[in-house]
């Protein structure tokens, strides 16, 4: 780690994950003025970003990184020292669902957050400005307060809540560009001169109106509210896919006539196998379980059903195949081609492949996985499959050697454009096709002779 003299501001990132990686190699790429650290207990996660096999896969990133690495932005394990040296520390700590004790299952496991708290007041030796980046409860800043303040040592943090809108696969882009940067400061001296610090920083690269300030609640709240909202619209599409595959209409076409209307808008409207990833169903519960704890049930409840309606698309996904494949899957073999959450990212967390290859093997089936970017998470995520059922394939060629039938769970640009009709004559027949992205010329492979089943559109089969 350089000087401390050297540098305009010194910026600290304790969490080198998802969030504390990508957005600490932005800031250090677009402010070189300022020293940039990010800091993680675990040693093999640092290393990783200290070399060319970054630990994340992300669009952009590498470039992002070697712009900055070793000139104004640091990776160490010493997260003492780091704090020590910081003026400013942002907080990017996993936030994951509890699965013990009060709140299990819903509520968010608040334990890494509040040992990181602890840490910053051990090892610091005078006043900071803390920020919340990772997605928390609303006044989860007064409890990080409380405990930071309660130092004697005679110094003063300031908590500010500064929630990040990125998504996985085009987190460059969302840091460079982002839609807005939300920072929530309480209205005290203190907290108006840290927020203003905040702002400048961001300054640097995102124009000012786009920065928007807020109390600190409901900076918090807002980020719970987006996830929420967001996911809502994608329940919301799958709960229409569902009547329209009951009724011959086609969700694209209603998905297309519902976003041109302004109000709504276009965007996150795309019928799949059901929404995935780190955070949606885990920020919906922890908005669940607030809303329980507020004593507003009827609230709680709205907003578990934008989960229920996801678990009921991905278990209905299955029913399809299943009953489409004359009632049994039992020692077929079925390709799934793709198993990260999205496309262009390598994450698995909480991704729809896990529920639907788990159905399928309880089914007895024989599962076949391709992925381009996640299959080492995937035997991680499917380590207590039956053995001999389960197998990895890195070319989705070879995965649907030999198969019944193939589905599709994300939506790789890769998957457009295969060889459908070499695919299709090394399949057995009948040979069924699954879109759960809708990404496919459905109409060129039922000429080909796939039986096609997409998400919330009539069927195109030979059968
Ligand atoms: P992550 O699991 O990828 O990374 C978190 C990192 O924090 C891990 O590397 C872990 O080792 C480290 N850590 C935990 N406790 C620590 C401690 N006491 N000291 C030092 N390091 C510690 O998580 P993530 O996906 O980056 O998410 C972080 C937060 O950001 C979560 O609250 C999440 O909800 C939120 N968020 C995530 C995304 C996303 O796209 N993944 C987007 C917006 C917000
Ligand atoms: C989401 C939000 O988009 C980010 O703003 C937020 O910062 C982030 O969560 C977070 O808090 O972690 P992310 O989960 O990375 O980002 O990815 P999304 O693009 O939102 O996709 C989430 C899931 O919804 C994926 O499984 C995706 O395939 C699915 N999806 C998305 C659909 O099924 N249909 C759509 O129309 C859009």
């Amino acid at each position: 780690m350089s000087n401390k003299s050297q540098f305009e501001r010194r910026l600290l990132c304790i969490g080198a994950g998802h969030v504390g990686g990508p957005t600490m190699a932005v800031i250090a790429a677009r402010c070189p003025r300022y020293q940039v650290t990010v800091v993680d207990v675990n040693a093999d996660r640092i290393g990783a970003w200290q070399s060319d096999a970054l630990p994340i896969y992300e669009p952009g990133l590498l470039e992002v990184v070697k712009q900055a690495r070793g000139r104004n932005l640091f990776f160490s394990t010493d997260v003492a020292q780091a704090i020590d040296n910081a003026e400013i520390i942002f907080v990017s700590v996993n936030t994951p669902t509890k699965t013990f004790g009060e709140g299990a299952g819903k509520a968010p496991d608040l334990q890494y957050w509040e040992k990181t708290a602890r840490t910053i007041v051990e090892a610091s030796r005078g006043s900071k400005v803390v920020v919340e980046k990772s997605t928390l409860p609303v006044r989860t800043a007064h409890a990080m307060e409380r405990i930071l303040n309660s130092n004697r040592k005679g110094i003063r943090f300031e908590v500010l809540s500064n929630p990040e809108f990125l998504a996985e696969g085009t987190a460059i882009r969302d840091l460079e560009s982002p839609d807005r940067v939300l920072i929530g400061a309480h209205e005290t001296p203190s907290g108006i001169a840290a927020r203003d610090v905040l702002v400048e920083i961001y300054s640097n690269w995102v124009p000012r109106a786009q920065i928007i300030t807020s109390n600190v609640w409901s900076a918090e709240l807002s980020k719970l509210a987006c996830n929420a909202f967001l996911a809502q619209r994608i329940s919301s599409i799958n709960a229409i896919s569902a009547l329209c595959e009951k009724t011959a209409a086609d969700v694209s076409e209603v998905s297309r006539a519902i976003g041109l209307d302004s109000r709504i808008g276009s965007r996150f409207l795309n019928a799949s196998v059901g929404f995935g990833g780190s955070c949606f169903r885990k920020d919906i519960l922890n908005l669940v379980y607030l809303c329980e704890s507020c004593g507003l049930q009827e609230v709680a409840r709205y907003w578990q059903s934008v989960i229920s309606m996801n678990e009921f698309q991905k278990t209905r996904f299955v029913q399809t195949i299943v009953s489409a494949m004359f009632d049994t899957v039992t020692e077929k073999r079925i390709a799934l081609f793709g198993f990260a959450f999205k496309k262009d990212t390598g994450d698995t967390r909480d991704s729809p492949a896990i529920a639907i290859a788990n159905k399928l093997l309880d089914e007895r089936a024989l599962v076949v996985i391709s992925d381009p970017k996640a299959l080492a998470n995937a035997r991680l995520d499917l380590a207590g499959a039956p053995a001999g059922r389960l197998l990895f394939e890195e070319s989705p060629y070879q995965a649907a050697r030999g198969a019944h039938a193939l589905a599709i769970l994300t939506e790789w640009d890769d998957y457009r454009t295969l060889d459908y009709r070499s695919i299709f004559d090394s399949m057995e027949k009948p040979a069924f096709v699954f879109d759960g992205r809708n990404i496919l010329d459905h109409k060129a492979l039922h000429a080909i002779g796939f039986n096609v089943f997409p998400i919330g559109k009539p069927a195109l089969t030979h059968l």
